[in-house]
Formats: structure tokens, sequence, C-alpha cells
């Protein structure tokens, strides 16, 4: 992706069907504290090592023309670890947007957030509004970082949001709720449902992650620990997601 010419090449590995790609990939990144304990470091040094997956990640998906890559990046569960730790994640991701603006604006990435970003600390949420803005006319891959997110918290906001909206027509006639209109309550709404979700280091579930948009993703499992997830790792997730058959609850057409 980070050409000289500043071109991105848009095709998938010749062996790649380029119609049976994912449109949004979505990615459980785990296994950093894993990583670095296995080499006798600090935490705080597995998550280290993880950017520079991020950074590979984002530029492959980029290359191959992927239309949206969400990436779990720190849940609001994740306020329960050491306060060290928290800090360090904070200051990573204020480094990663600073030093990732030109590679972004040279790919034509889009950056755009979900959770509760506003309570994050100012640092980072100066700096995820600085590089949102700075992107936000790119037309290339939408990379949305989930930060201070639970899906849960995500559902029940948009349940609320949805009540006061039906509760401002008054006395008008209220239509039934469809599942659609729900939808455009959910911070995702203007992205495709996922249709891979990874999530690296072995663990299997979803921890709170895109729970009603993943209802019909297509699931991969890896025991590589994110620090270690590479470029390859992904044209194999995509192999095997180009193999499976999505029904969303229908019979296989004959
Ligand atoms: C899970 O591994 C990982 C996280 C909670 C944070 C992910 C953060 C990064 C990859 C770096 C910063 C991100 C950006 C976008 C700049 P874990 O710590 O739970 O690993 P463990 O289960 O092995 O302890």
């Amino acid at each position: 992706m980070s050409s000289s010419s500043g071109k991105s090449k848009k095709s998938p590995p010749f062996d790649l069907d380029p119609t049976r790609l994912p449109q949004h990939v979505a990615i459980i990144m785990d296994g950093n504290g894993r990583w670095a304990r296995g080499r006798g470091y600090p935490r705080i040094a597995g998550h280290r090592a993880g950017v520079t997956s991020v950074r590979e990640v984002v530029t492959a998906c980029a290359e191959l023309g992927i239309k949206a890559l969400t990436l779990y990046a720190f849940s609001a569960d994740n306020w329960k670890r050491p306060t060290e730790e928290v800090g360090a994640l904070m200051g990573l991701l204020v480094r990663f947007l600073r030093l990732e603006l030109p590679t972004l604006r040279r790919n034509q990435v889009r950056l755009q957030a979900i959770g509760h970003i506003e309570r994050l600390p100012r640092p980072a949420r100066e700096a995820l509004r600085r590089v949102i803005k700075d992107t936000a006319r790119h037309k290339g891959l939408v990379l949305t970082l989930a930060l201070n997110y639970s899906a849960r918290q995500e559902i029940l906001d948009a349940a609320r949001a949805l009540a006061r909206s039906l509760a401002r027509r008054n006395g008008a006639s209220k239509p039934p709720v469809h599942r659609d209109d729900f939808r455009k309550f959910l911070s995702t709404s203007l992205l495709p449902d996922p249709d891979l979700v990874i999530r690296t280091s072995g663990e299997m579930r979803l921890s709170d992650f895109l729970l009603w948009q993943a209802a019909y993703s297509e699931l991969w499992f890896t025991p590589v620990l994110w620090p270690d997830f590479r470029k390859a790792h992904l044209l194999e997730a995509l192999r095997v997601y180009e193999k499976r058959q999505r029904r969303f609850g229908a019979v296989a057409a004959s």
C-alpha cells in the first residue's frame, strides 16, 4: 500500500476469488499479553508489537480492496486492567494515529470510531477527532476502531434512541419496528454487517463485540497471537471464507 507512487494496487492474490472477498472484516485482536509473557517482557511490549500487526492488516485490507475493517482495540471492560496498562494502550493509540496519518492519507483510508469515545482520555479523543476529520473524505477502506466499546451497551443505546424517536411521534401512529429500523440506531449503521469475524490467540468467543451485527458473520479462529498476525494469516482466513457457503437460514441452492 505504501508504494512510492502513492497508488494502491487493489488486487487480491491470484488464488483468491475477487468476487468472494468479504466486504467487511472485523477482528478481535487477542494474545498480546501472552505474546509478551512468552518472551519475558511486560504486557505492554505485547501491545506495542500488536501495533505492527494493526499496521500490516490495515495495509493488506486496503490493498485487497476490502471495503471495511473493524478492529476491537479497547473494550468497555478493558478499564478493569491495571492503570499503567490502560495508560500505555491509550498512549499507543495516540502515537499510532500520529504516525499513521500520512499512510492513511496516501491510501485513502477513512478512519472512524465506535464506542463511548467521549470517555477516553483527552489526548486520545483529540487525536481521534483530528484523524477522523482529516480522513473524512477518503474513498478507500473504512477503518473503524472499536474503543471503549461494548456491544450490549450499543444495543441498549440504540434501544433508548429508538424509544426517544418513537416518543417524538407523540399521538401519531407508531409503525411496528422492523429490524432494519433498529439497525439505523446502531453505531455501525453505515457499515455492512461483518462478513468475517477473526479472533486470534485461540480464544473462541465474541467478548461483547458486534453482537447484533455478527448474527450471520462467518467466524474464523486462529491460535496465532495478535503480535504474530501477518498478511499471510489474513489471506489464510480469506481463503477459508471464500469456501464457506453462506445461507442466512435458507437452503443451499442445488
Ligand atoms: C488483547 O490482548 C488486546 C487488547 C486488549 C488491545 C489491543 C491493542 C492493540 C493491538 C494495540 C493498540 C491498537 C491500536 C489500534 C493502535 P490481551 O492483552 O488481552 O492478551 P492476553 O489475552 O494474551 O493477555
